[in-house]
């Protein structure tokens, strides 16, 4: 079984990563969740869910030096939701969360980078954002945007449950 890690921000739809991860595995993968620190703390209460749920330990922080990988090598790597700030910390080679360090490597080692962002279009409209997108691109990520991913919703008007994760899966698949 080939293994997906599922790399999630604290944007919306991880309230429901749950979803993305039972998709994922309906799908075929061996799914690992992997959170950034702040997505961690809105699931803080019931990791031991998505724990018995993926089968491996939920990941949030990097490593000490002296721990080994607790996790399969991942075959795909998948970050959805990709919150605006993690796109542009991603854009500009920040690697300050084990989220972002596994997929600002990962890329460079051949492995496949999908990524499908969740924020509204005033968090869109930051000129960071645009040249983060292009950074990404240029460096093989494959960013999902448009008909084939998600486009920014207006403020106050997104909704985080009916975030399209099969169009992830299917990019995913494609790559
Ligand atoms: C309740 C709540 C919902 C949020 N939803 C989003 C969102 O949908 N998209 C987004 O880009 N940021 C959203 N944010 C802001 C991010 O959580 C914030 O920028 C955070 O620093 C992202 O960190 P991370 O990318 O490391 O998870 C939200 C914040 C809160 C408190």
């Amino acid at each position: 079984m080939s293994t997906l890690y599922l790399i999630a921000c604290a944007a919306g739809p991880t309230q429901y990563v749950d979803e993305g991860v039972r998709q994922a595995q309906a799908r075929g993968w061996d799914v690992c969740l992997i959170l950034t620190p702040s997505a961690a703390r809105w699931w803080e209460p019931r990791t031991g869910e998505l724990e018995a749920l993926t089968g491996h330990p939920v990941r949030s922080q990097y490593k000490l030096p002296w721990e080994s990988d607790v996790l399969p090598k991942a075959d795909a790597m998948l970050v959805a939701p990709l919150s605006a700030t993690s796109l542009n910390k991603w854009g500009a080679g920040i690697a300050d969360t084990l989220a972002l360090g596994l997929v600002t490597e990962g890329v460079h080692m051949g492995v496949p980078v999908i990524a499908m962002p969740y924020f509204n279009r005033s968090q869109g409209a930051q000129p960071a954002i645009a040249r983060s997108i292009a950074d990404l691109r240029a460096q093989g990520v494959r960013y999902l945007d448009g008909a084939d991913g998600y486009e920014p919703h207006p403020p106050k008007n997104g909704d985080a449950s009916a975030f399209p994760w099969v169009r992830a899966l299917d990019a995913v698949r494609a790559a």
